[in-house]
């Protein structure tokens, strides 16, 4: 298969560089606005070369598309590529509003193309583990969780926004917390198979005064740099998410933390470690979900404080066999896993079926998120989401080996 890879910012080389590895991957391109980073990206890796534009990729012979622009401009770029045939990988999130997630999932209905939402999350160590404890029954029946989505903006989001957005760079780093939802949502859905009722949500004011969350400077017109949720599940449930981009907290700590308390047992990753607890046990897992240091580093040219979250190997409880060979020693990201999203995409297209996270699974993902904006914007009114059910297309089998 031909990927394009649209973007090619901070975050793109990563995958750019794996789907050009996997095997049933022939020629990867690539496409920026600014065109010397799509240049340089192709040149530095041997990719099959850069297109004009992501007007030019739709024209062209590609099979499929990988969506690494900003956060806000992924949805209507993935409607309008499987409308024009092609397959989409979207980094997150899916969407900013109600519509856009309507109008993918409809996409995707009308055209059977596959359709992902990269979640690094649904493959973070805790969550692998958590998913095959729910199937093992550990949890008893799960009733409430935790995600927290920690990102101070001190700690390498500045130089993101400012590489990001150029000289207007603070009227989009002030994009509204409960509008990244994926991470903490993400994680806790990775092994709970539950969705949003209802939404509840407040915001804290920033009150830094550097004009980044200013109405008056904001391009979403947001001033939260804090925000915390209280979601009803459908099974008669809770979850408290939290998005925080304003904490006094170490960088080198987990940023994501999860809770998930079931009738018997619980399982939790703090900033510090992890263990699961019953009424009698407690297995202490901090070392489980240790990533190893990667067998192989490259430089990226960006801060060395986001380049901290970008490089990672393994942890044990990440269990590679599944992998094409070909991954092996090659750099992964975000708590290893970047070789599992990059490998599920092609498998699904490959197979002309859908990912893990599909479209469903992504809107469940971040439908709550989307709610709770409006939520905390009308002062914490307590408000219902809507639900697209189960993806009703056939999900690829990624649990063998790729060949
Ligand atoms: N853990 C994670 O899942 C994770 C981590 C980092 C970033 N991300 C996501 O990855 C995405 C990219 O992040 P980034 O830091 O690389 O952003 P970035 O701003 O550094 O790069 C985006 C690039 O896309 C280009 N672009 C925008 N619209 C385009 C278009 N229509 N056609 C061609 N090029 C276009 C821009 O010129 C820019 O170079 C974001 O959506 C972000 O949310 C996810």
């Amino acid at each position: 298969m031909k990927v394009g890879v649209v973007g090619c910012g901070q975050f793109a080389g990563s995958f750019a560089r794996l789907w050009n590895l996997h095997p049933e991957v022939d020629e990867v391109w690539v496409t920026d606005l600014i065109p010397e980073r799509a240049e340089e990206l192709a040149a530095k890796n041997g990719f099959a070369g850069t297109m004009a534009s992501y007007e030019a990729m739709l024209d062209s012979d590609l099979d499929a598309l990988a969506l690494m622009t900003q956060r806000w401009t992924h949805a209507p770029l993935a409607s309008q590529a499987l409308r024009a045939g092609k397959h989409v990988y979207s980094a997150v999130p899916m969407a900013t509003s109600i519509d856009e997630v309507t109008a993918i999932i409809d996409a995707v209905n009308d055209t059977g193309l596959t359709y992902m939402m990269g979640e690094t999350h649904y493959y973070y160590p805790v969550a692998m583990w958590a998913r095959q404890a729910q199937a093992e029954g550990k949890f008893g029946r799960l009733f409430y969780a935790e995600g927290d989505y920690i990102h101070d903006m001190d700690h390498g989001f500045y130089a993101a926004y400012q590489y990001s957005g150029g000289e207007r760079w603070k009227e989009t780093a002030s994009y509204p917390p409960m509008l990244y939802p994926t991470h903490a949502i993400g994680g806790v859905l990775a092994a709970w198979n539950t969705h949003a009722v209802s939404v509840s949500a407040l915001g804290s004011v920033d009150d830094r005064g550097d004009g980044v969350f200013d109405k008056e400077v904001s391009m979403f017109g947001n001033d939260f740099s804090n925000m915390t949720s209280l979601i009803e599940t459908s099974d008669n449930g809770m979850i408290r998410t939290n998005e925080f981009r304003r904490v006094g907290m170490a960088g080198q700590m987990n940023e994501s933390q999860f809770r998930w308390f079931g009738t018997e047992g619980v399982l939790e990753q703090s900033m510090l470690g992890s263990r699961y607890v019953t009424r009698t046990d407690t297995v202490e897992l901090t070392e489980d979900f240790r990533t190893k240091a990667p067998e192989v580093g490259e430089a990226l040219d960006i801060d060395p404080a986001l380049l901290e979250s970008f490089e990672s190997g393994n942890a044990p409880v990440q269990d590679r066999s599944r992998l094409p060979k070909e991954y092996d020693g090659v750099r992964n990201g975000h708590l290893g896993s970047h070789h599992f999203l990059a490998d599920d995409f092609v498998r699904a297209v490959v197979a002309g079926k859908q990912p893990p996270v599909n479209a469903w699974k992504a809107a469940r993902i971040n439908l709550p998120g989307i709610v709770a904006w409006d939520s905390a914007r009308q002062g914490g009114e307590r408000l219902p989401v809507p639900d697209f059910g189960d993806c009703p297309l056939e999900i690829v089998d990624t649990s063998t080996p790729v060949r």
